[in-house]
C-alpha cells in the first residue's frame, strides 16, 4: 500500500512493548521490559509516577493497588515504601498460564534505575501520567534525561495531557513528542485537530478498537506518526499495517514481531 507516494513495509512498524512484555510478565518491572527487547521490541515504554519525596517510578495506576501487594496513592508513599512491595505475585495470580515463580518479589523500578539497566543508546517510550496530579514531573523527567544523556533523537515522551506535552516542549523543544487520544466511539478528527497537535507533536497514539482506515489515511497523510494501543491480536495487527500505521504498542511483542514476517 502507498501513504503519501512512499511504499510503507511491515518490517519498518515500530514494535512497541506496552508495559513492557506485559502479557507474559508483570507490567512495568524490569523482567517485562528485558522481555520486551527479547521479544524484538523496539522501544521500552514506561508510564511515570511521582512518589511524595518527588522520585519519579514506572507504575500505570496512581495507587499501587493493583499491581502491588500494597494500599494506597504512590503521591502518599515514599521511595522507601514503594520498594518494600511486592510487583511480581499478583500477575502470578491472575495470570497462572504465564506464571512463573521468578516473578515473586519483584521490586518497583525507578526511572534512574530503568536508564542504569538499559542504557543512553536505548529507546524510550515515556508516558507523564496524571501530570496534574505531580507538579514538576516534567522537569524531573528531563533532568534524568539530561543526566543520563539519553538519546533525545530516539526518546519519545507521551501524554494524554496536552498541557504536560507543552510543558516539555517549553523545556526542551528537541524531545520528540507524541499526543495520546481515547475514543469512546467512531474515531474522527477534523483537520483543525490536526493542525493544532501538529504544532506540538511529532504524532498521535490512541486507542485502536474505533479506529478506521479513513482516519489512520488523514492523519498520516497529514504527516503525522500514527500509534495504535493496545493490540494484541493477530489479525488486527495485520489489518492496522495494511492501513498504514506509523507503529502499535502491544502486551505481546512477540506476536507483532511474527506478524512483521
Ligand atoms: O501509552 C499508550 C498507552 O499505553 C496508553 O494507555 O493507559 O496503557 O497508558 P495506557
Ligand atoms: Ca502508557
Amino acid at each position: 500500500f502507498v501513504v503519501e507516494g512512499e511504499v510503507a513495509f511491515a518490517k519498518d512498524i515500530v514494535n512497541i512493548p506496552h508495559r513492557g512484555a506485559s502479557g507474559h510478565a508483570p507490567e512495568h518491572t524490569l523482567v517485562s521490559y528485558q522481555m520486551g527487547e527479547n521479544m524484538h521490541g523496539d522501544y521500552i515504554e514506561v508510564d511515570l509516577q511521582m512518589t511524595k519525596d518527588g522520585q519519579l517510578i514506572a507504575m500505570h495506576d496512581d495507587s499501587v493497588d493493583r499491581t502491588t501487594n500494597g494500599t494506597g496513592l504512590v503521591n502518599e508513599m515514599t521511595l522507601a515504601e514503594m520498594k518494600k512491595l511486592d510487583a511480581g505475585s499478583w500477575f502470578n495470580e491472575q495470570y497462572p498460564q504465564f506464571a512463573n515463580p521468578e516473578y515473586r518479589g519483584v521490586k518497583v523500578p525507578t526511572l534512574w534505575e530503568v536508564f542504569q539497566t538499559f542504557g543512553k543508546n536505548k529507546r524510550y517510550y515515556i508516558e507523564t501520567k496524571s501530570p496534574e496530579v505531580y507538579p514538576g514531573m516534567e522537569i524531573t523527567l528531563l533532568r534524568l534525561v539530561n543526566e543520563y544523556k539519553i538519546d533525545k533523537d530516539t526518546l519519545i515522551v507521551e501524554s494524554f495531557s496536552p498541557k504536560s506535552l507543552k510543558k516539555m516542549k517549553k523545556l526542551d523543544p528537541s524531545i520528540p513528542l507524541v499526543q495520546l487520544l481515547s475514543y469512546k466511539s467512531n474515531a474522527m478528527i477534523t483537520d483543525e485537530e490536526i493542525a493544532n497537535i501538529r504544532e506540538y507533536a511529532k504524532g498521535i497514539g490512541l486507542n485502536h478498537q474505533y479506529l478506521t482506515q479513513e482516519y489512520v489515511q488523514k492523519v498520516v497523510g497529514n504527516g503525522l506518526e500514527l500509534y495504535p494501543y493496545t493490540v494484541n491480536e493477530k489479525g488486527r495487527m495485520q489489518q492496522l499495517i495494511n492501513w498504514g500505521v506509523t507503529g502499535m504498542f502491544t502486551n505481546f511483542p512477540d506476536m507483532l514481531h511474527s506478524v512483521k514476517k
